[in-house]
This record gives C-alpha cells, structure tokens and sequence, in this order.
C-alpha cells in the first residue's frame, strides 16, 4: 500500500526554518512507523534524524507523536493507522536539537531529582533481602518504564512549565516510594511535595493514554498524592 508520511523538518545549522517534507513510500500493513522513517533514511533522504536502538518496544528512544498522539515510532504498525497519510512530529515540551529529535536534559534532570535507585543503610544481609510476593506487588505496575518521555511530554502542565517534574518522574519514585526494603520514602514524598512536585498533576489522564507500557501513570501520581496528604502509605 502507499503511505504518505508527513514529516516535521528543522536543522539549526541551515535557513530553513521548522517545515514538513512529504515522503510517499511503499509499505507492508505489517511495516512499523520506524519501519518507514528508516525507509527515507536509508533510501530517501539520509538527513532525516531520529532517535531509535532496539526496535522492539524496551529501550524507550523512539517516542514521537504520530497523528498528534504520543506514540513508540516501533510499536505502531502502518494497518492499526486510521489515515494512510500519517504526520510525524516530535515530542512536545522539550527543545528540538533536529528533526525528531529532542533534548531529553530536563527529563532526565527530573528523573534524577526524586532519587530513583534503592536507599537502605543497613548492612547488607547474608542473602539477598527479602520481600514477600504481596509487598513486591504493590509496586509492580511501576516497574515496567522504560524512560520514553512520552507520559511527560503528553501532560499540558509540563507543556506550561517545565520546571514541573512530570509523571514519568513521579512513576519512578512511586516504585522505590512503595518498595517495603526502601528506607528514603519520606525524603522523595517531600521532593515531590514542592511547587513543581505532584500537585501540578491535575487528572488529565494523557500520560495514562500515552503510556506504552499500560502503566496506570495517573493513579500512581494519585497514590504519591494521597502519601503526601495523609502521611501513610497504603
Ligand atoms: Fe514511558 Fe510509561 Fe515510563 Fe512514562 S511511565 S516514561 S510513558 S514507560
Ligand atoms: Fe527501542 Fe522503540 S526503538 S523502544
């Protein structure tokens, strides 16, 4: 079938300006949006950039929005598109270095800021330390990111200040926040109880849709909200 791809242009280093360039390609129903923009890469246009490593839905590098959705360019596949003219743009929110590719600094800044790894001071036990399947549970869903921005960069109250530090942020601290052998939970509820932390989440439920890995991203950024306001973790 003939896909028409619509693509968002913009090189710093020429007169240009941000455009789009209109690629019309052959494609397969099972061909994947990345499948098409390594097409115009490899056989079109060799200038077009874009972020991509594994291919298959883990690595996280990859996400643009697609038809004006948030979306993993390698998990959207060209039958599952309701328009076979398919417009292609960056991540919103974040300053565009070239073409689809944006600087990933403030997101990672925010991650960073919530002390996303495991804190315990005490001497490490004999064995590995131990949790039971209903305590691990309760962190599960939090788990499965994969650092995509796309929750992030789909949440209008990022789009207006960037200085708020976004649900992907907030996710990764709810799984050491809730984790039973983690000892700094008090210390990222009170990062996140800043004027840039969880309260300017107001229940849009974009980062929810955008989420690829089918996180329940609102109702973490809830459940840290509820820990804040009551001082218990439930
Ligand atoms: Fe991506 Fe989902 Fe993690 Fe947000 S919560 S960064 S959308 S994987
Ligand atoms: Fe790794 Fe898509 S390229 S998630």
């Amino acid at each position: 079938m003939e896909v028409k791809l619509k693509v968002f242009r913009y090189n710093p280093e020429d007169d240009e300006g941000k455009h789009f360039d209109t690629f019309t390609l052959e494609a397969e129903p099972t061909d994947r949006v990345l499948d098409l923009l390594e097409q115009v890469k490899n056989y079109v246009d060799g200038t077009l950039t874009f972020r991509r490593s594994c291919a298959h839905g883990v690595c996280g590098s990859d996400a643009i929005r697609i038809n004006g959705v948030n979306r993993l360019a390698c998990k959207v596949l060209v039958q599952d598109l309701k328009s076979k003219t398919v417009k292609i743009e960056p991540i919103l929110g974040l300053e565009v270095e070239k073409d689809l590719v944006v600087d990933m600094e403030p997101f990672f800044r925010h991650y960073k800021s919530v002390l996303p790894y495991f804190v315990n001071d005490d001497p490490p036990p004999m064995k590995e330390r131990l949790q039971s399947p209903e305590e691990r549970s309760r962190f599960d869903d939090t788990t499965k990111c994969i650092l995509c921005a796309s929750c992030t960069t789909s949440c209008p109250s990022f789009w207006i200040n960037e200085e708020y530090v976004g649900p992907s942020a907030i996710v990764n601290a709810h799984r050491f926040i809730y984790d039973s052998r983690d000892q700094a939970a008090a210390e990222r509820l009170e990062i996140l109880n800043d004027q840039f932390g969880v309260y300017r989440c107001h229940t849009i439920f974009n980062c929810t849709d955008a989420c690829p890995r089918e996180i329940e991203v609102t109702k973490a950024v809830g459940e840290v909200k509820k820990a804040i306001a009551t001082g218990r973790l439930e």
